[in-house]
């Protein structure tokens, strides 16, 4: 077969489904306000896919959080646990020590018990090695799931996401499974706890060095943003006045359907085999978990039908999770990346040729670039939302940003970042990535949650279930 006949057959099968017009992504957009309105309505919000979870954060950071705390970190595959010191001025963190503990898959998939336990264990060893056994310290805990927050100490989660299903958490406090397990052992204590969810976190670090931040966004291994919201439309909330920060948890858009019409056959296969079927559709269709799971499945189905690899497959690629997420970031790299894609199809035990090389590489861009389009569909309906909510015909803010995806795709932003100007001409956005890798976020997180849980005012209206 020639190499154009290649690529007609291979546009055909793997590229024209994956791409979306400006005019879909703007359908796109539309459902997703629709969507969000309805999760945030009092009568409607139980049924609704976009949760629209209230956080009870109502200002973003102003400066003058301070003091000593600890933070934990849960929502990825690794578990972080953090002692910060910060100081007012310029919130300086004067000590900062952290540990990362790995989380095993059979816990990820085991008891809530079990993975408490762990969680409480990780933090004793750190405790010891810091010599702080012996002190009560408030607790900034990052708890990257949907939770409907009861108050900032009580939270109790929706459902799990990503590669978490412990059992005996759904529908729990998850403040009072993290206390209980460190009870269990009688060795230590903690003060006060505040829950965030990673969005927050990341939208209150940043909020420290640019006012204006009102939004965060986490394009990792799971998608999410939360932002300012108008308290007068968060009507499960009590109040009119100022404003509430939302947790869209917008990964779970798709969950009622409403996506069929763009998910591929791929797509179905991701969601059907993964351990939550039907259960945050466009998360799938977006993030680190998934990417490259999506990937490998179109190489499988282009090598099936003769057009890559000569026909011949490997027990590699055959492997469900084998493509990893982070070879898509290598093979687009711009200089290297052809380089970088005959390693990894002789590593995943393929044989190649030049074409081969390159037909891979188009197939990584395009697996990502509907990532960033759907990403920047998103995110302008939610500039969009704040610009209108405001009443202005031209809207100037500041994004915070975390994730691999989009800290290490080498062009992942730059694909986004144009694709919301389009959809949100009347907006102007600084994107910001969260200074988090450092640790630093994550202490100003948790100083600034100790000052919500200080100054916490409004709970959720008597009559909301989840
Ligand atoms: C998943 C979680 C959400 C989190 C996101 C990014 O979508 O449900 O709470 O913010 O991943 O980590």
């Amino acid at each position: 077969m020639s190499e154009s006949c290649i690529t007609l057959q291979l546009h055909h099968i793997c590229v024209s489904p994956f791409l979306l017009s400006q005019e879909k992504l703007q359908e796109i957009s539309a459902r997703l306000k629709k969507n969000m309105i309805q999760g945030l309505g009092k009568h409607t919000h139980h049924k609704a896919p976009v949760k629209m979870l209230p956080t009870f954060v109502r200002a973003t950071p102003d400066g003058t959080e301070k003091g000593d705390f600890l933070a934990l970190d849960l929502g990825g595959t690794n578990f972080r646990v953090l002692y910060v010191r910060v100081m007012e001025e310029e919130q300086k963190v004067l000590k900062m020590d952290s540990q990362i503990c790995a989380i095993p898959q059979d816990i990820m998939r085991g008891t809530g018990e079990q993975l408490f336990d762990h969680i409480a264990a990780c933090l004793a060893d750190f405790l010891d090695s810091q010599n702080l056994k012996g002190q009560t310290l408030p607790l900034g805990f990052t708890f990257s799931f949907p939770c409907e927050q009861i108050e900032i100490d009580k939270s109790i989660l929706i459902h799990w996401t990503k590669g978490f299903s412990c059992s005996e958490v759904e529908g729990k406090d998850v403040v009072k499974l993290l206390r209980d397990a460190i009870h269990r052992r009688a060795d230590y204590d903690i003060g006060s706890v505040a829950m965030v969810n990673d969005t927050v976190g990341t939208m209150m670090s940043c909020g420290y060095k640019d006012q204006s931040c009102e939004i965060g966004m986490i394009i990792g291994t799971g998608t999410n943003a939360c932002y300012m919201e108008e308290m007068k439309n968060v009507k499960r909330v009590e109040g009119e006045d100022g404003r509430m920060c939302i947790n869209t948890e917008w990964g779970g858009f798709g969950d009622d359907g409403s996506l069929e019409d763009i998910q591929t056959q791929f797509d179905v296969v991701v969601d059907k085999t993964s351990i939550n079927p039907g259960i945050h559709i466009f998360e799938k269709m977006i993030s680190g978990m998934y990417l490259g799971e999506i990937v490998r499945l179109l190489l499988v189905k282009l090598t099936e039908d003769k057009l890559l690899f000569k026909g011949k497959t490997s027990e590699a690629l055959l492997t469900p999770g084998r493509f990893e997420t982070r070879f898509i970031s290598e093979i687009e790299e711009q200089d290297r990346g052809l380089k970088n894609c005959q390693n990894i199809l002789t590593e995943l035990g393929l044989k190649w040729d030049s074409v081969d090389v390159r037909l891979v590489r188009l197939v990584c861009d395009t697996v990502s670039i509907r990532s960033a389009h759907l990403c920047a569909a998103a995110l302008a309906t939610i500039v969009n939302r704040i610009r209108e909510n405001r009443g202005l015909d031209y809207l100037k803010t500041t994004v915070g940003v975390d994730g691999t995806v989009y800290r290490k795709h080498p062009n992942f932003s730059d694909k986004l970042q144009a694709m919301v100007h389009r959809l949100a001409p009347n907006c102007s956005i600084t994107f910001l990535v969260s200074e988090d890798g450092s640790g630093k976020g994550a202490a100003m997180v948790t100083a600034v949650a100790h000052l919500v849980l200080l100054t916490l005012n409004c709970k959720l209206t008597q009559d909301q279930s989840m």
